[in-house]
């Protein structure tokens, strides 16, 4: 298997990777992909299909890497409906993941913003750390990594906006609850769950978000993806930012 490296990818050099298999859950797919990668969880990558723009994913596994993607656009309906024997193109690591720390983290997880958590629950789980995965999704049968927290040996809960499977709500319920529980927080989800979480967070607690915007370029020249209000730039800066720096930037939480 190929392996990519931080320091060997940067720029526009593209490498060829094959789908080995495709896991797909309503509107989204786990695609694993022939090709290792050598990343911090939370950094993305830059996904191209020839003939449409690129996209920028962070990855959900290492080693084989696996991207998985949500159909909302032309490029990414076109990756949810690969099959296996099928071409992409993959540039990066870009961009600040996740800091890994020891003590008892809690991991929360909006719909496909759960994918860069499970790869760093595992980096977690491989330095001897336990702690709690919660994702949240708007139904059951997107359920995406629970299984794979449990077999980290961590507690996993899934929260569904339909209740169709486990605890009916938002996964930002349980960190409401149960903050004081935890050394660490860590978040990836839609926009108003990152706002929650860092109102919740303040400074109480060391507390990361993940967040997205609009990649171009993916290297900090284009400024699309910029923060607004922080000047931040999610490529470059981020797109993991500590919680203290977002709320003294200005960017709003709640
Ligand atoms: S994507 Fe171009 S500056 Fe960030």
């Amino acid at each position: 298997m190929e392996r990519m490296s931080g320091g060997c990818c940067k720029g526009s050099h593209y490498h060829e990777a094959v789908v080995t298999r495709v896991d797909r859950r309503g509107d989204v797919a786990n695609l694993y992909l022939d090709i290792s990668l050598e990343t911090v969880p939370g950094q993305f990558v830059m996904v191209w299909l020839p003939g449409l723009e690129e996209v920028p994913m962070a990855p959900s596994d290492d080693d084989p890497l696996r991207i998985t993607v949500k159909a909302v656009g032309k490029t990414t309906r076109r990756l949810v409906g690969m099959e296996p024997g099928d071409r992409l193109y993959i540039r990066g690591p870009y961009g600040r993941g996740f800091t890994r720390r020891s003590g008892r983290p809690l991991l929360v997880g909006g719909g496909v913003g759960a994918a860069p958590l499970i790869l760093l629950a595992k980096k977690l789980a491989e330095m001897g750390v336990e702690g709690v995965y919660v994702e949240g999704q708007p139904s059951g049968d997107v359920e995406l990594f629970i299984r794979e927290a449990l077999d980290l040996g961590w507690e996993a809960i899934l929260y569904t906006e339909d209740g169709s499977r486990g605890y009916k709500g938002l996964p930002t319920q349980y960190l409401e609850e149960n903050l004081g529980g935890f050394t660490s927080i860590y978040a990836c989800g839609p926009e108003p769950m990152n706002r929650a979480v860092l109102r919740l967070c303040g400074d109480r607690i060391p507390c990361e978000v993940s967040m997205e915007r609009i990649v171009k370029c993916g290297v900090g020249v284009c400024g699309s993806c910029v923060v607004e209000g922080t000047g931040l730039l999610v490529c470059l800066d981020g797109p993991v930012f500590r919680a203290d720096e977002l709320l003294e930037r200005g960017y709003p939480g709640g």
